[in-house]
């Protein structure tokens, strides 16, 4: 069956089967050091270059430091004049990060440091052997090629044509060291029966850098992995790679579908961040160091001791391209966050609709089955707000048509999920099926828009419509032409509820070396595949995102789900990133935390899991479970494959019905905390989902804490990830922190660990003291129904009886709130008995009709003799109050206190 199916390893490679890593690996035992030329040193408008000199050859590296804004360092080493340009990824920085001038300050004979004059932060370059330290206030932070890993291969001659240049009796060609070379793969590269033929040889990069005192290091997706970073130890690596992994197997570093070449590095006092730009194949070495002591007692009569701070070493190494790296100070996890938003942009701001529930399954059959799902929902009283249509939705597989058998008027039932408020997403995958009846294939074909096989044909491979060409989109105009392909009147059958889910874009290529496009393709600007193999999913849905834009003239925000990303993808999916095909197993549940948690850190806010397990058949209570978990991750989808039972939420008995409308009606509830978290990814690069680290930098218990996070600064999620549990083991950190359970309103001091006895219908979730977390008092179908829906404001208080929180709200579907300012921003603030709301950004205005009307206060240690409000206006209320002294709570029914005003609750 399916779910025994193992990924098969003779389909991916292991690092043994790369020919870039034997080779870094071969060479740099031997290599001779790199010395920088500081006598070469120019200091330009933006940046300071100088030689890097091999010491054999004497061929001359050039490399040029930048300052940005904001404590970064901008180190690009390249070959001085190489043989023809070398890829340099475009698209992912953001228009133009500023930069900030460096001097070079002092520096003996033999070094040389640069400075921005104004932070204590120092660049601090050794000449022989060339090495960099980062250093803070005497404190070396991070080295860069200290353990001497610098690699570089200049692009060279191919050996026939050298051979014929140089008129070279063939007789005199050394035919073993040709076949040693073949085996280092320098222009030919074998893998089963794939032959890579390199067309530029050997140009493979490789660096490492040292961190000094850290041992917790994050980041680097997408593996089905832990949060923290292990050791890699001999023959491995983290490989990023975007492949199609189907099932892919957990606790693996292969490279699945996505790769975001940055990581994270945290110690207590400091949080560092680099970001490899390199969109070709590349592999992370990681080995920590730990701390050591030991005694000196060769020292004199007294015994010394020594201490050695720990370190982790980590090693980038990639096919192609150049060395651009991104050297991101903090100090704090937030400044990081910032520092890196800077260079790639922040979490683009999604329609309020997509952070409602998705339903989704490959396949709903026909528009019969899309209306019967659809009530079912209404029968059975559980909200959502997207329908999805797989692949099978199309004629053949041709993207932007219907199967007009089973889809014959894809108006008329869309126009039925728009009379329930909800949303339509179908897929539109990359590859374009190979027939020239197929208008898009016709007119791309015709344009020259396709990626070319090596030949300078149009690459042709397969996927799920049988022979397929792949549209280039790292071709700009391919994108702007593909963007129109979602304009109303070109897509037949779509309405402005249609949003979309690009899917197989790594891409995948099913009869290619490991399922994916050969290296040697070439795409425009006569770029090979393999020097842009990890960004070209991004750009699918950059065109994707952008053609929804465009159909509505720049008014509304877009939905684009999309398997395959990169760094920066967080600016286009205004959709979402997810996992892929996971499996119905609870080890997947528990590993979807990790994955989503790791997505967050690296700006990929907005991710989530498919709910279920995509691949075989879940129990009742893994599926409950899941729903449960689900509705804590950012996006919200339940899929399943085309074999599986059927699964909506209603065909597991009225009991798991019931559990899992609980699950998901709590995540309607709590949607305005999940937009006002939004709004902070995209404002202020703060995750949304948060390991409990960036929350607590200081306490070291949390640094390695991954079955549980934080959703935002105010929720902590311990979802239930094993079978027939009846207790939990919830850490809940902080020594100065109160928690209350969101569910019970008991409470607990941090720093310590509680057993929570659980039941199925518990959902271990945990309210920080010092929160008020705002959410919906009542619950519509959708997130349509709820516009109007009043508010309620829980309020957690700290130990010193005080908490904050805040509210944003806008029209949850256009650009208004950021060309008008029409939004609303709401802080709620409690102290010393009294709740205020007051206005969090005087620019933003909205004309919002609705009210709190239920407060419950947490932590109330006295019964209150008297509730008032007092609105702007002078006018004082008594109000009507519940309190329980068993929960220290108190609790106020039927207000009408406008959301938008400024108002206050004197508890006394
Ligand atoms: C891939 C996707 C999966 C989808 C299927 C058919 O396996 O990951 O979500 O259902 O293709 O389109």
């Amino acid at each position: 069956s399916v779910e025994d199916e193992a990924v098969d390893k003779n389909i991916f490679k292991e690092c043994s089967n790369i020919a870039f890593y034997r080779r870094q690996k071969q060479w740099l035992s031997k290599k001779s050091p790199y010395r920088a030329s500081l006598d070469s040193v120019t200091t330009g408008k933006d940046s300071t270059s100088f030689q890097i000199i091999d010491e054999a050859t004497k061929i001359p590296l050039l490399a040029e430091v930048y300052g940005l804004e904001g404590n970064i360092f901008r180190l690009k080493i390249n070959e001085e004049s190489p043989l023809k340009p070398r890829y340099e990824v475009p698209s992912v920085l953001t228009s133009k990060p500023s930069f900030v001038r460096l001097i070079s300050c002092s520096g003996d004979k033999g070094s040389l440091v640069l400075a921005d004059g104004k932070g204590d932060l120092k660049f601090h370059v050794t000449a022989d052997p060339f090495r960099v330290d980062l250093v803070s206030e005497e404190d070396i932070v991070m080295s860069i090629n200290s353990l001497g890993q610098l690699y570089f291969e200049h692009l060279q001659i191919p050996p026939k044509q050298r051979a014929t240049k140089e008129n070279e009796d063939s007789a005199s060609v050394d035919t073993s060291q040709q076949e040693n070379q073949d085996d280092m793969g320098l222009w030919e590269e074998k893998f089963g029966n794939f032959i890579d033929i390199k067309a530029n040889g050997p140009a493979s990069i490789g660096l490492d850098f040292s961190l000094h005192g850290f041992e917790h290091l994050y980041g680097i997706p997408q593996h089905a992995e832990s949060h923290q970073l292990k050791n890699t130890g001999d023959g491995d690596a983290y490989r990023l790679y975007n492949l199609d992994v189907y099932g892919y197997k957990i606790h693996d570093k292969m490279g699945i579908y996505g790769s975001v070449p940055y990581l994270l590095a945290h110690k207590l006092g400091r949080t560092v961040g680099i970001f490899w730009l390199n969109a070709s194949e590349t592999l992370v070495e990681v080995n920590t160091e730990p701390r050591v002591e030991y005694t000196l007692t060769q020292m004199g009569s007294v015994a010394a001791k020594q201490k050695v701070r720990s370190r982790t070493d980590v090693h980038w190494m990639s096919e192609s391209g150049i060395i651009d790296v991104f050297l991101l100070m903090g100090p704090t996890p937030f400044d990081v966050f910032k520092q890196y938003s800077h260079l790639t942009g922040t979490q683009a701001m999604p329609p309020l609709f997509s952070l409602g529930y998705h339903q989704c399954r490959w396949n709903y059959e026909d528009e019969q089955d899309v209306k019967a799902v659809d009530a079912g929902f209404d029968e059975h009283d559980i909200p959502y707000d997207v329908m999805w249509l797989d692949i099978e939705h199309t004629d053949g597989k041709r993207y932007f048509t219907w199967d007009k058998k089973r889809f014959p008027n894809p108006k008329r039932m869309q126009e039925l999920l728009r009379s329930k408020k909800r949303k339509l997403v179908v897929i539109s995958d990359p590859h374009i099926k190979v027939d020239p009846d197929y208008s898009v294939y016709a007119k791309a074909k015709e344009q020259g828009f396709f990626v070319k096989d090596h030949e300078g044909g149009d690459f042709e491979g397969v996927c799920w419509p049988g022979l397929s060409s792949y549209l280039d989109f790292t071709n700009p105009k391919v994108r702007e032409w593909y963007s129109g392909l979602f304009a109303f009147p070109v897509y037949q059958g779509s309405t402005d509820i249609l949003f979309i889910w690009n899917d197989m874009n790594e891409p995948s290529v099913f009869r290619g070396p490991e399922l994916t496009m050969q290296k040697n393709a070439i795409h425009h600007g006569n770029w090979e595949h393999r020097e842009l193999h990890n960004i070209y999913g991004f750009y699918q849905q950059m065109a994707t995102a952008e053609g929804l834009i465009q159909r509505s003239k720049g008014k509304e925000r877009p939905f684009v789900l999309t398997r395959s990303f990169f760094a920066g993808s967080q600016k286009y999916d205004k959709g979402a990133v997810w996992t892929g095909d996971n499996k119905s197993d609870w080890s997947y549940l528990k590993i979807s935390i990790p994955m989503l948690l790791t997505l967050s850190v690296t700006g990929i806010s907005f991710c989530g899991a498919d709910v279920g397990g995509f691949v075989g058949n879940p129990e009742a209570e893994l599926l409950v479970r899941w729903y449960q978990a689900g509705a804590y991750q950012p996006f919200f989808r339940g899929h399943a494959t085309m074999s599986t039972k059927r699964r909506e939420p209603w065909l597991f008995g009225e009991e798991h019905t019931r559990l899992i409308r609980e699950a998901i009606r709590e995540r309607y509830a709590l949607l305005p905390y999940w937009y006002s978290l939004v709004y902070r990814a995209h404002t202020t690069a703060e995750p949304i989902m948060r390991p409990l680290w960036v929350e607590f930098p200081n306490e070291l218990e949390t640094f390695g804490t991954e079955d549980e996070y934080m959703l935002g600064s105010a929720l902590l999620v311990h979802p239930v990830t094993e079978p027939k549990v009846t207790v939990v083991d919830v850490f809940l950190p902080g020594s100065d922190e109160v928690w209350y359970d969101s569910k019970t309103f008991a409470h607990w001091e941090g720093a310590r660990t509680v057993k929570i006895p659980v039941a199925l219908d518990t959902v271990p979730v945990f309210q920080r003291g010092g929160s008020v977390v705002p959410v919906k008092a009542t619950i519509g179908k959708s997130t349509g129904w709820m516009t109007e829906s009043p508010y309620g404001l829980r309020v957690a208080l700290s130990s010193k009886g005080s908490a904050v929180g805040e509210l944003y709200l806008d029209d949850g579907h256009s650009f208004q709130y950021f060309h008008q300012n029409r939004y609303l921003h709401r802080r709620f603030s409690f102290c010393s008995g009294v709740l205020i709301n007051s206005c969090a950004d005087e620019r933003g205005h909205y004309p919002s009709e609705c009210v709190v009307e239920q407060i419950l206060i947490l932590g109330l240690r006295k019964q209150p003799s008297s509730v008032t409000t007092h609105s702007s206006d002078g006018k004082d209320q008594p109000v009507a109050f519940t309190y329980s002294a068993k929960t220290s709570s108190l609790s106020l029914e039927k207000l009408l206190l406008k959301v938008g005003a400024d108002w206050e609750v004197h508890i006394r």
